[in-house]
């Protein structure tokens, strides 16, 4: 039985000014009705029966709780484990956390560990690569998801893929794991034809990410061991020691371990199972607008929004109508307390608004 990780406490920005630190871009209904954690929860309503444990484990920060633990009530989600960290300290530490609350009764199941902040379109390719990813994390693999990139982005993980893996349909061993390259290699990997981008989902044993952990990052093994050998856990949250977590380094999964994993093969071997199922990670507003539904404008409007001759337009309301006329290419995203107006082409630079905000407090 797969035992499904939901990562959920990152603080999106770059889909401002929907997107706040105290309301992150995972808890919006970006997509659809549905926040994207919402969609990430209900994915794996399609598997058969007894195939993946009905109760996921959501790891997230203190701050989220409540939110966290009503949308998935909303989204029909019977229980889940709700592991709350005081404080973030990105991807590596918050799975480990997972591995021990899934390991902790003596069980050592796979783990299916997925952002809760991205979208897949096509779930029965997800699915099918997902059974696939189960085999291989069953017999002590560590498993990452491949997308064929389209464009030389430097915000993700690279990986090549190398030999072949016995038993496997798709999977091929991972040869190179390479973590945000700079612009320069990310264009000489995508030219290459030879690199996939990492999807950010992974499958492994709990004890087999324990253990590669424990091998590259001690100090983070150990101190995620002291905060949750120090949890206190009521129906519905686990809450891990605060100091010992609070002293534990922050790292990514990939910087942390796959980056490294090829130097230590006795820890379990890297593969890479392609993944062709519509996924984004709806980074911008511009992927936004990519993965919904248009009209035969090509526009998109999500809450009340009203387009007059209109094209390619992404419309995000929120509390008030609003109306686009003439636009072409644009995104405006209305919330109660800020209104932005962009350039399709120029969505990125959203950040650089953040960052000024945030310099001028
Ligand atoms: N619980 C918890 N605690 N979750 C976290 C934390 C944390 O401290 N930090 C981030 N997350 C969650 C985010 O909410 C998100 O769902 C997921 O973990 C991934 O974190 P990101 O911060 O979004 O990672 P990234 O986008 O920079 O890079 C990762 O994803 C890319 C694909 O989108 C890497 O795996 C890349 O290699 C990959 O290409
Ligand atoms: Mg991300």
């Amino acid at each position: 039985t797969i035992r499904t990780v939901i990562l959920s406490g990152g603080s999106g920005t770059r889909l401002w000014p929907a997107s706040r630190e105290t309301y992150p871009k995972q808890l919006l209904p970006l997509t659809s009705e549905r926040s994207l954690l919402q969609e990430t929860a209900v994915r794996l309503d399609g598997f058969a029966a007894g195939a993946v444990d009905p109760e996921p484990l959501v790891v997230s920060n203190e701050e989220y709780r409540f939110i966290i633990a009503e949308q998935l009530r909303q989204a029909g989600v019977r229980s889940a484990r709700i592991v709350l960290e005081p404080v973030g300290r990105n991807t590596a530490p918050a799975l480990a956390l997972a591995a021990l609350a899934a390991t902790a009764e003596g069980d050592d199941p796979v783990l299916l560990v997925m952002p809760a902040d991205h979208v897949i379109a096509d779930l029965p390719a997800f699915q099918r690569a997902i059974a696939e990813g189960a085999a291989l994390a069953g017999r002590g693999s560590l498993v990452t998801f491949g997308i064929v990139p389209d464009r030389p982005e430097t915000g993700y993980g690279y990986i090549r893929t190398g030999a072949e893996v016995a038993g496997a349909t798709t999977a091929r061993g991972l040869a190179q794991f390479v973590e945000k390259p700079d612009a320069e290699f990310a264009e000489r990997y995508v030219k290459s034809g030879e690199y996939f981008w990492n999807s950010g989902i992974f499958m492994m044993k709990g004890s087999v990410w324990l253990r590669a952990l424990a091998h590259f990052r001690p100090d983070i093994a150990a101190a995620c061991r002291a905060a949750f050998d120090a949890r206190r856990a009521d129906a519905d949250f686990t809450r891990v020691g605060g100091a010992a977590f609070e002293d534990c380094p922050a790292d990514s999964i990939d910087y942390a371990v796959m980056e490294k994993l090829g130097s230590a093969p006795e820890l379990g071997q890297g593969v890479v199972v392609p993944l062709s199922a519509g996924w984004s990670d709806v980074g911008a507003w511009d992927a936004l607008w990519a993965v919904s539904g248009k009209d035969e404008d090509g526009n998109v409007g999500r809450g009340e929004a009203l387009f007059e001759g209109s094209r390619n337009t992404l419309v995000y309301a929120n509390h008030r109508l609003v109306a686009a006329v003439g636009c072409e290419n644009m995104v405006v995203v209305e919330t109660s307390d800020a209104v932005m107006v962009a350039h399709g082409s120029r969505t990125q630079d959203v950040k650089k608004v953040v960052a000024r905000l945030k310099a001028e407090g």
